[in-house]
C-alpha cells in the first residue's frame, strides 16, 4: 500500500528520464511529451543551459533567506520587470501562492483607500489554485465542494464578457481588483477576446480598480508573445506567474505595477522559501534559453502546425465542438467526457491531458519542433477519430 496521500488519480507510468520533448519510463519505453508537466517544462527535459545553470548553483548556495541581500532574486526581478513592463516582484513557490499574494495586494489597496470589506471580480470556470482564498476564487465548484466556508470577497462573472464587469460597477462599491486568466487553462482553454482584455484595462482604470492577470499557465511565451496580455496592447497592474518560469524547478511570481507595487511593505507578507537562489538561478536561465533560442517565435510557428493539423482533421466532425487555443495552448472540446483518451495516448507513446472532462489539453514544452509537432498529430487525430467514432457505431449496433 502507497503512503502517498490519494489526492491524484495517477496513470501507471513513471518517467525516470527526458531529453527535449521525449520522456522515458522504467522499462525503456519512449514517449512524446504534449503536455509539459502541464505548462511547466518550458525548455523540454535536460536542457543543457538549465542543467549547467543549476548544477553550477547547486555547488554554490541553494538558498539562504529572505532575510539577506538576494541578488539573484534582484537579478530575475529586473529582468521580469522588463518583459512585462511591471515594476516590482515578489516571488514565492507557486501559481497558488501567486495568486493569494495578489489577493493580498488587493485586499491590502482596498483597505489603504478606505473600503472596508474588499471584493475582487472573478470569472466563471477560472481556476486560481486550491487554498481557502484560490479556491474560493476559483470558478469550479468541484474544486471548492467539500471545502466550505469559502473565503469571502469575490464577486463572479461570466467570462470573456465585459457588459456584466460594467454592470457590477454601477452597484458595487467594495470592489477592488478584477481577477482574470487570458485563456482559462483548467477551464478548458478559454481564450477571452483582446477587446475583452482592453475593455477590462479601461474599466479597472476608471474606477481604480487592479487589473490582476494569472498568467500561471498561459503566459511565459506559450502564445507567440511573453504573455497574453501583450496581444492586447495593455499593461494589467498585477501579473501572476509559476509553473514555467523556472522550467520544473517551483517557482512563482506576483509581479506589481503603479499603485499596486507601493501596496506592501516589510512584514506584511513574505515566504521562507520564496526567490531563493536556486529557484532564481532557474528563472534566469529559462528566461534566457527562451529568448537566445527563439522559442517564443517557436511556439507560435509550431503551434500553428499543431492547430492547423487539428482544425483540418477534426473541424465539422460530429462529436467534435471545437478546436481552439493560441500557440502551444490547444483545446480540442469534444461532446462527450474523453478521460479515456489520456490513457489511449500513453498507451500510444503520447503525453496529453483532458480538462473540464471533455477537452483534450495540448500544452508542449517550447522546444518542440516541426517534426515533434507532426508526431504528436499523427498519434492525437488517428485516437480522436476513433474515439468519435466509437460510440456512435455502439449506438447503430
Ligand atoms: C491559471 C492558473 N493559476 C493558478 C494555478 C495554481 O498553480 P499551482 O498548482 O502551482 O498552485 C494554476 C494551476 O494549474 C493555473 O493554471
Amino acid at each position: 500500500m502507497s503512503h502517498v496521500m490519494n489526492t491524484y488519480a495517477r496513470q501507471p507510468v513513471a518517467f525516470v528520464r527526458g531529453q527535449g520533448v521525449w520522456l522515458w519510463d522504467e522499462a525503456g519505453r519512449k514517449y512524446l511529451d504534449a503536455l509539459a508537466g502541464i505548462a511547466v517544462n518550458t525548455l523540454g527535459h535536460n536542457h543543457p543551459r538549465l542543467v549547467r545553470a543549476l548544477t553550477e548553483q547547486i555547488g554554490r548556495i541553494m538558498h539562504s533567506s529572505n532575510l539577506f541581500q538576494m541578488p539573484l532574486q534582484e537579478q530575475a526581478a529586473d529582468r521580469l520587470a522588463q518583459i512585462t513592463g511591471l515594476d516590482e516582484v515578489f516571488f514565492c513557490n507557486s501559481g497558488l501562492e501567486a495568486n493569494e499574494a495578489a489577493i493580498k495586494v488587493a485586499r491590502k489597496y482596498g483597505h489603504d483607500r478606505g473600503v472596508a470589506e474588499p471584493a475582487i471580480i472573478v470569472m466563471e470556470k477560472a481556476f486560481h489554485g486550491r487554498s481557502l482564498a484560490t479556491l474560493s476564487a476559483t470558478g469550479n465548484r468541484k474544486v471548492q465542494a467539500g471545502f466550505e466556508p469559502l473565503v469571502s470577497g469575490f464577486v463572479r462573472v461570466p467570462f470573456n464578457d465585459a457588459e456584466s464587469v460594467r454592470q457590477v460597477a454601477e452597484h458595487d462599491r467594495s470592489v477592488v481588483a478584477v481577477l482574470v486568466e487570458p485563456i482559462q487553462g483548467e477551464g478548458g482553454i478559454n481564450m477571452s477576446s483582446m477587446q475583452y482584455l482592453r475593455e477590462l484595462r479601461e474599466l479597472c482604470s476608471r474606477h481604480r480598480w487592479l487589473l490582476m492577470v494569472d498568467e500561471v499557465q498561459c503566459g511565459l511565451g506559450r502564445t507567440g508573445k511573453w504573455f497574453v496580455y501583450q496581444h492586447a496592447g495593455i499593461r494589467p497592474d498585477v501579473v501572476l506567474l509559476a509553473k514555467g518560469l523556472a522550467s520544473g524547478v517551483p517557482i512563482g511570481a506576483c509581479l506589481a505595477g503603479g499603485p499596486a507595487a507601493e501596496v506592501f511593505q516589510p512584514g506584511t507578507h513574505g515566504s521562507t522559501f520564496g526567490g531563493n537562489p536556486l529557484a532564481c538561478a532557474a528563472a534566469l536561465a529559462t528566461l534566457q534559453a527562451i529568448e537566445n533560442e527563439g522559442l517564443i517565435a517557436n511556439a507560435l510557428r509550431v503551434g500553428e502546425i499543431l492547430l492547423d493539423g487539428l482544425h483540418r482533421a477534426l473541424d465539422a466532425r460530429p462529436g467534435i465542438v471545437e478546436v481552439r487555443g493560441h500557440g502551444l495552448m490547444i483545446g480540442v472540446e469534444l461532446d462527450r467526457p474523453c478521460g479515456d483518451l489520456v490513457g489511449q495516448a500513453l498507451e500510444a507513446g503520447l503525453l496529453i491531458n483532458v480538462t473540464m472532462d471533455k477537452v483534450v489539453r495540448l500544452l508542449p514544452p517550447l522546444v518542440m519542433n516541426e517534426a515533434e509537432a507532426h508526431a504528436v498529430l499523427a498519434i492525437l487525430v488517428p485516437l480522436v477519430l476513433k474515439f468519435i467514432e466509437r460510440p456512435a457505431l455502439a449506438a447503430r449496433a
